[in-house]
């Protein structure tokens, strides 16, 4: 699993220099705990035998009421949130009556924005009909479907434990539920041909999910895949396959009516992710769980990784916050660019060049015009959007979205 950051320690009250809440505000919720380990993954999140007493899944929704609560004060009854994600780990791996549970005490001490959205994931094989009808009567909106692949041998290789056949079942079921559907697709599985690849993006589209997120398989190397990897068991990814992959996916999609709004997630229309797009506005949100990440007004805290040092952290009224960074304006103007950047609706040309209410130099204006100019010439910037005054990525720099971060920056 990827190590936090270092940072500075964290107060134990977890109280916080700015609390404003004058952005939008959202709630994540972590979910440690699956039934098994696929393979590829890196997440926080674990499996019953590796877990004792005092981290439990039947204990968990309680257990995080002593976060939430927290959270309650430290933001001083904070906001009504606008969206809530609840990601794992497996949050279905929860009963349904926990999820909904912990929903209503986020309502009781944040309320809700009207419409909010609040979603969750779902892995295919640990819900049904009744669940997810359970869900929508809770107020959850929209549900994520980790479908991965439909070929059975590239499953297979990620370790999933559900069919191909399952899917279309489960987004059924969610959309006889009235929820919105999304489904989680990946692409460069050792042994995954074009035409797997091209198989499970018209399966996906067949099921006429409302979005669809497609990621390039990462292999970190602390995981198992990863060991498999360094001891030429199975082939690393292909950057050139990653990439094909990638174009693949650009044009069925497109082609079936959905259209990128970030790098690695389509949608119809009107059905971006609005908690997505929190994060890649760098609005304010709040990570409830072991190794949950929040963000308030440029602070950034995180919370101890494991859950029992999570859970004993709240038991004696302490903050679970394991350290936190406050950034400096600079900074700030680099993260939202690197988040920015990503989004179908781009960044003005000046973005990150001066501090709210500034503006900027001449010299740094030049500098930046030429980087720009450059970059469109390259074919990684969209030189229409450039001359209306916004650096927008081309299908090339979609590809190469870190190039262009770091020349924006150098
Ligand atoms: C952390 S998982 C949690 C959702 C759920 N447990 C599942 O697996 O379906 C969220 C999504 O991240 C993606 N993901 C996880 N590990 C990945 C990796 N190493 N490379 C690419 N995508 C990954 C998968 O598409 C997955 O659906
Ligand atoms: S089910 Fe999801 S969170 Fe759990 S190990 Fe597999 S990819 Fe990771």
């Amino acid at each position: 699993m990827p190590e936090l950051p270092d940072g500075v320690e964290a107060p134990v009250d977890g109280s916080l220099p700015d609390i404003s809440m004058n952005k939008p505000f959202s709630a994540y919720v972590h979910v440690p705990f699956c039934q098994v380990r696929c393979g590829y993954c890196d997440f926080n999140t674990y499996t019953s035998h590796e877990l004792g007493p005092g981290a439990t899944p039947g204990e968990y929704d309680n257990q995080l009421l002593g976060e939430i609560a927290l959270a309650g004060q430290v933001l001083d009854g904070g906001r009504p949130l606008e969206t809530i994600f609840f990601g794992g780990g497996t949050p279905t791996y929860l009963r349904a009556g926990q999820l909904a549970h912990i929903l209503g005490v986020l309502e009781l001490v944040f309320g809700f924005e009207d419409g909010a959205e609040i979603s969750t994931e779902a892995n295919p094989e640990t819900v049904d009909e009744e669940y997810l009808k359970t869900l929508k009567e809770a107020g959850f909106t929209r549900v994520s479907v980790g479908m991965q692949s439909a070929t059975s041998h590239v499953l297979a290789t990620l370790d999933r434990l559900h069919t191909p056949e399952r899917v279309p079942m489960v987004i059924d079921w969610a959309r006889n539920a009235g929820l919105s559907t999304s489904l989680d697709l990946i692409y460069g599985t050792p042994g995954e041909s074009l035409d797997d690849w091209r198989h499970s993006l018209s399966e996906a589209i067949s099921m006429s999910p409302d979005h669809i997120s497609a990621y390039g398989l990462g292999i970190e190397p602390g995981t198992k895949m990863g060991q498999q990897v360094k001891r030429g068991i199975l082939p690393d990814t292909d950057p050139d396959d990653l990439a094909a992959k990638y174009e693949i996916a650009e044009e069925v999609l497109s082609e079936a009516g959905y259209s990128w709004y970030e790098v690695s997630n389509w949608s119809k229309p009107g059905h971006e992710a609005r908690h997505n797009m929190a994060y890649w506005r760098n609005n304010n949100w709040w990570g409830f769980g072991p190794g949950a990440h929040s963000h308030i007004n440029g602070t950034r805290f995180w919370n101890v990784k494991h859950p029992r040092a999570w859970a004993e952290r709240l038991k004696n009224d302490q903050s679970p916050a394991a350290a936190r960074e406050i950034l400096s304006l600079q900074e700030r103007a680099e993260e939202d660019i690197m988040l920015g950047i990503r989004l179908a609706e781009g960044l003005p040309d000046t973005a990150g060049l001066a501090g709210p209410g500034e503006a900027p130099g001449r010299a740094e204006l030049a500098k930046r015009r030429h980087k720009t100019m450059t970059l469109a010439h390259d074919g990684l910037l969209d030189p229409r959007r450039l001359a209306n005054g916004r650096m927008v990525l081309t299908l090339k720099g979609r590809l190469l979205a870190d190039t262009v971060i770091r020349e924006l920056w150098d």
